[in-house]
């Protein structure tokens, strides 16, 4: 898949410079090119990652009337803001441009006028709304009436919100001007039209090309959007802040901001080769087929870059096109249960000064809307950091360091012969890097995430199993060999997590007192032990605090949710008590404890989840009437309890070997049962 490219172009969407970067973008886009671009960069490949503000178009100055002021300090305000969240959030652009700049102004003409010198732009005229008194052409979103279709009397000035219609302007009954209020008269206006249509065949190609390795969402949009046959685009507008249309006669025109946008890709590296004092550095990424060019953003943004962008690069001619897009879906927040006249949004503005970035890295990463849309919640944000990053990382870590400092002077013990045990986790720990890589070459970052935890996780197990604690006393070379194996597992696990939980990574590190930085790390080898015996590590600092409750309330509390108390059952809905049974009749049931490795919908079901789920002793497969309750997300990783002994059944025709226990109820008294804490799979009840 990967094999024969010299280095790696990363681009993320420019997020338009007039509103705060929130989770939701974090999850869309962010938060898996960061991933991706630092496992690169551990893999030592040659790897730019270039992003910027998105400043032109109606949504500018659409905020900038509604904040009462001009579209330059809309542009200013939220590029600063914006850099700076992502800063503190730990995502890494080698350059955060912005497409204002001159530099962008000039590649965006100079695409402009070629693919106009080469027939691609075609001018046509049309009516279009005019708002007399304002002077000016009023774009689709500057105009509202009743919609053509079905009635609605706030219908936008090309799409019904109502009813979901397209339709053309003109169509508008009753229009009138956002910017009046006055009903808007009818005026011939130019525009260029980007002859789409003409590339209708080599965009085909070029998507069935890399149909194997693209994402489903990815393929069927673009997919559909070609079916539909490609039409002609207006790629000009009438109104007065963007990029000036660069043709004589085209005054009070500049050029449409999608067209002009991901040009800022380019442009956005142009700059960045002009700081690295070689100037025409970016051909290398942009021009030379050799280049591997990775387009990250969310779901709203596919078609202008599987379509679009490509058809301008193919048009140019000389540049290389998106090998992939993995774009997410959306993040959804606490399932839309918010107060929608309260913010909708959390900013990575308000939350870092709350909690550390690696938290919400870790929580997003486990929970990426990579094949449908998921939600955040607080309260499982809450028990990602108290049950995993604490629990399984952090307790891991620090139980190993303050060990190694109270009983072996702070320092590594020497390793002595190696036991089965020690073989076995040294091995699971030496393949990790293979795994967890995999993983992220496909873009599956949120599997890759639980790869991570489950070295941890096998690392937890390791120590407990081993019981230094006790072999101190009784074995004191044996102990010092289970530590020597621990903190050489505690410096794999800081490379390991480094592309997920940067800011942990680091601390983990200057705990273990590593001279060189982790940069210096290399991927494939992170999981062999380097910390030699004798090396003196640096001091233990608590990774990770749990968060309270009350923490939690505050937050759903600020956001307009209000945890329901349980509704009370009336005695209608208790089920009666079933006839008694004896002990005998009751011990024939096996009731295990097991872990949910994966969990998806049955296709065509509406009620059926089908989950694999870990014994311990053996991995089998159960189905559930579960699926309008949970979502397959809230159950992987669970501790959940199933009659492990139950006849075999199928369900709609997926075999099931168990049955998972719930409550007998909807909504509020819905719960799956589960233990007070986690203890190992495969676990007898009685
Ligand atoms: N500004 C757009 C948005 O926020 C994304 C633009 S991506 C780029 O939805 F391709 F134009 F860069
Ligand atoms: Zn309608």
């Amino acid at each position: 898949m990967q094999n024969n490219f010299k280095r790696i172009l990363v681009t993320s969407a420019l997020p338009y410079a007039n509103g705060h970067i929130h989770l939701g973008h974090l999850a869309g886009c962010y938060v898996p090119s960061d991933i991706y671009t630092r496992y690169q960069r551990l893999c030592h490949r040659d790897v730019l990652h270039i992003c910027g503000s998105d400043e032109h178009g109606v949504a500018i100055t659409i905020s900038a009337e509604r904040e009462k002021t001009t579209p330059q300090a809309i542009v200013d305000k939220y590029h600063a803001a914006n850099a700076d969240a992502f800063r503190r959030f730990g995502i890494h652009f080698d350059n955060y441009s912005r497409t204002s700049r001159p530099i962008h102004h000039e590649t965006a003409k100079e695409f402009f006028l070629d693919l106009l010198d080469k027939g691609f732009l075609v001018p046509k005229e049309q009516d279009q709304f005019y708002d007399a008194e304002a002077k000016m052409f009023l774009p689709d979103r500057y105009v509202e009436g009743i919609c053509p279709n079905c009635g609605y009397d706030k219908a936008r000035g090309d799409q019904c919100d109502n009813c979901g219609k397209y339709y053309d302007q003109l169509d508008l009954k009753d229009p009138k001007s956002l910017i009046t209020g006055k009903t808007p008269v009818v005026k011939r206006t130019k525009h260029w039209y980007f002859t789409l249509g003409s590339f209708q065949k080599r965009l085909e190609e070029y998507l069935e090309q890399h149909a194997p390795e693209w994402k489903d969402n990815v393929l069927q949009q673009t997919r559909s959007w070609l079916k539909e046959g490609l039409q002609d685009r207006a790629v000009t507008r009438d109104l007065s802040w963007g990029i000036p249309v660069p043709i004589d006669g085209a005054d009070g025109k500049v050029i449409y901001v999608w067209f002009d946008a991901v040009l800022g890709y380019i442009s956005a590296t142009k700059e960045w080769a002009i700081g690295q004092g070689d100037p025409e550095r970016w051909k290398q990424y942009w021009c030379d087929p050799t280049t591997r060019y990775i387009a990250f953003l969310g779901k709203d943004n596919i078609v202008f870059h599987t379509v679009v962008f490509p058809a301008e690069l193919m048009a140019k001619t000389g540049y290389i096109l998106p090998d992939n897009v993995p774009a997410n879906e959306f993040l959804n927040l606490e399932g839309g249960k918010f107060s929608k006249s309260r913010n909708n949004a959390i900013y990575v503005k308000d939350i870092l000064d709350r909690y550390p970035a690696d938290l919400f890295r870790y929580t997003i990463a486990t929970n990426l809307p990579e094949t449908k849309d998921s939600d955040f919640y607080w309260k499982d944000f809450q028990a990602k950091n108290n049950n995993e990053l604490a629990d399984i990382y952090g307790n891991f870590i620090n139980r190993t360091i303050t060990f190694a400092a109270k009983n072996f002077g702070n320092a590594v013990p020497p390793l002595g012969p190696l036991n089965e045990r020690d073989q076995a986790v040294l091995s699971f720990v030496r393949t990790a890097p293979e795994r967890i890589g995999g993983l992220i070459e496909q873009f599956r970052f949120r599997d890759a995430t639980m790869e991570m935890m489950n070295v941890a996780r096998a690392a937890n197990k390791y120590f407990n199993d081993s019981e230094p604690w006790k072999s101190f006393k009784s074995a004191p070379a044996e102990c010092g060999t289970t530590l020597h194996i621990c903190l050489n597992i505690v410096r794999s696990m800081a490379v390991l997590f480094a592309p997920v939980v940067p800011f942990s990574s680091d601390k983990v590190w200057s705990m273990l007192n590593i001279a060189d930085p982790i940069a210096k790390e290399q991927w494939s080898a992170a999981g062999e032990m380097k910390l030699p015996a004798g090396h003196t590590l640096g001091t233990s600092e608590i990774l990770f605090t749990k968060i309270e409750d009350a923490v939690i309330e505050n937050e759903l509390a600020a956001l307009g949710v209000h945890a329901a108390p349980p509704a009370a059952a009336s005695a209608a809905e208790y089920a009666p008590l079933k006839p008694q049974v004896t002990y005998d009749d009751f011990a024939k049931i096996d009731l295990r404890t097991a872990t949910v490795i994966a969990a998806e919908a049955v296709p065509k079901s509406k009620k059926l989840l089908k989950l694999q789920i870990d014994l311990g002793f053996e991995q089998r497969q159960i189905v559930a009437g579960i699926a309008e309750k949970v979502t397959p997300e809230q159950l992987i990783g669970k501790t959940i309890i199933v009659v492990a002994n139950l006849a075999p059944a199928k369900l709609m025709g997926v075999e099931s070997n168990g049955m998972l226990l719930a409550t007998a109820a909807d909504g509020a008294n819905f719960a799956l049962l589960t233990t007070s804490k986690d203890v190992i799979s495969g676990m007898g009840i009685k």
